[in-house]
């Protein structure tokens, strides 16, 4: 038997597997769950996308490979415009400071195997996106974790990052609106960081996958925003949670064109583009429609259920901003994991236990609001009863 390549061997074992097994288990034994698992939204993507898309694919000029650059035109161009309208940011995707993505999650990756060879260090948020570090340690880097603790926010301390570490640094990721925590970001920490970057020439990556799921009037910045932050960094998002289309496959990246011109030259390598009547579909998407409000109110409504019934059994969370989380401390006396089995066990509800973060999320348990089946707030609510009912939870 062909053995796989070595580098899997870097990487951590897969913790939500266990999860995965006894949720397979429970469903073979008929249990009626309530998934608050993924975070996938469970609407569908609103129909003017989908229409736009039909119309891209009845032009045969979609039908053949994307030769261009950086994107397809229409679609690169509207994430510029996009940027200017959203943020005030300015970017010119003429000049490279736009490239279309497979996903933000593609990007991400690449662009660790872009950058960092063996023995390069990247730093790395934790608890976190796994993709980060994953990447890292499969192209032979070592990721240097940077702990998210609550008593800062959430927020890295870049002061506790040693000296040698930061210099020796080629690159950084940081997400905000945050999975899982749900903390965001200030433009006082985005200045720290650009300076930090530059003193240390790291390439800063802003992962901004859930800049448009936000609520009660929030509007979350842009790093790109941030004076110098074209200097030295990326930015990635997509469609993926702003218009429900996970499944699409839609991202980018914007921002220093020198850092995405590197990127590129992997993803020319590996990827021949996309089908361009997608892309077609998201430049409609972005040029004509602000997200998708129907939805996130609806989130906004799950947000507010989950808080309050969260709180009546003695929990303290306060209203998320953004994103699709729920971040929440396990009762006294569980690990992530224990606590993750008996809920699913005993009260038929999936959350993710903190550990799948890597260990600083240690503590804690993730409840994603995109419920599927949940139309108004009436399967959070029974998911709660439940817990009420069949848990013992002392503080
Ligand atoms: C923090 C974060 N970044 C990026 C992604 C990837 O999203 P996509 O590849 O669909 O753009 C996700 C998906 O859940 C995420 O949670």
């Amino acid at each position: 038997m062909v053995q796989l390549a070595k580098r899997f061997d870097s990487i951590p074992p897969y913790l939500f597997g266990e999860i995965a097994r006894a949720k397979a288990k429970a469903l073979a034994e008929g249990a009626d769950l309530i998934d608050f698992g993924n975070g996938d939204p469970d609407q569908p993507t609103p129909q003017p996308i989908i229409d736009a898309l039909c119309r891209a694919a009845n032009d045969p000029i979609t039908h053949r490979y994307d030769e261009s650059d950086f994107g397809w035109p229409e679609y690169v161009s509207a994430v510029a415009n996009w940027y200017k309208k959203r943020f005030g940011v300015t970017l010119d995707a003429s000049k490279g400071e736009v490239l279309q993505l497979i996903g933000s999650k593609e990007g991400l990756a690449h662009l660790a195997w872009a950058y960092i060879d063996p023995g390069d260090i990247s730093l790395v948020p934790e608890p976190g996106y796994t993709v980060y570090k994953v990447n890292t340690l499969m192209a032979g880097g070592t990721p240097h974790i940077m702990p998210l603790l609550p008593e800062n926010g959430y927020l890295p301390d870049l002061s506790a990052i040693p000296s040698d570490v930061a210099r020796k640094a080629k690159l950084m990721y940081l997400n905000y609106p945050n999975n899982p925590t749900s903390a965001v970001a200030t433009m006082d920490f985005y200045l720290d960081v650009v300076e930090f970057a530059k003193q240390n020439d790291i390439i800063v990556c802003h992962d901004s996958a859930y800049s448009e799921v936000t609520f009660d009037g929030y509007k979350a910045p842009s790093f790109l925003q941030t004076p110098g932050a074209m200097d030295i960094g990326i930015e990635m998002n997509s469609l993926s949670k702003a218009y429900n289309m996970t499944g699409w496959r839609l991202g980018w990246a914007a921002g220093n064109a020198d850092i995405i011109k590197g990127l590129n030259k992997m993803k020319a390598n590996i990827d021949s583009k996309q089908f361009p009547a997608l892309a077609l579909a998201g430049a409609y998407a972005l040029e004509n429609m602000a997200g998708d409000p129907k939805t996130i109110a609806l989130y906004q409504k799950r947000r507010d259920i989950l808080v309050d019934a969260l709180n009546s059994l003695g929990w303290k969370l306060p209203k998320t901003k953004a994103t699709l989380y729920i971040w929440a401390p396990v009762p006294p006396g569980y690990k992530s994991i224990d606590f993750a089995k008996m809920m699913l066990e005993k009260a038929g509800v999936l959350i993710i236990p903190g550990i799948g973060y890597g260990p600083y999320g240690e503590g804690y348990f993730r409840m994603s609001l995109t419920v599927s089946g949940d139309k108004d707030g009436e399967l959070i609510t029974k998911a709660v009863e439940r817990m009420k009912a069949n848990l013992e939870i002392n503080w």
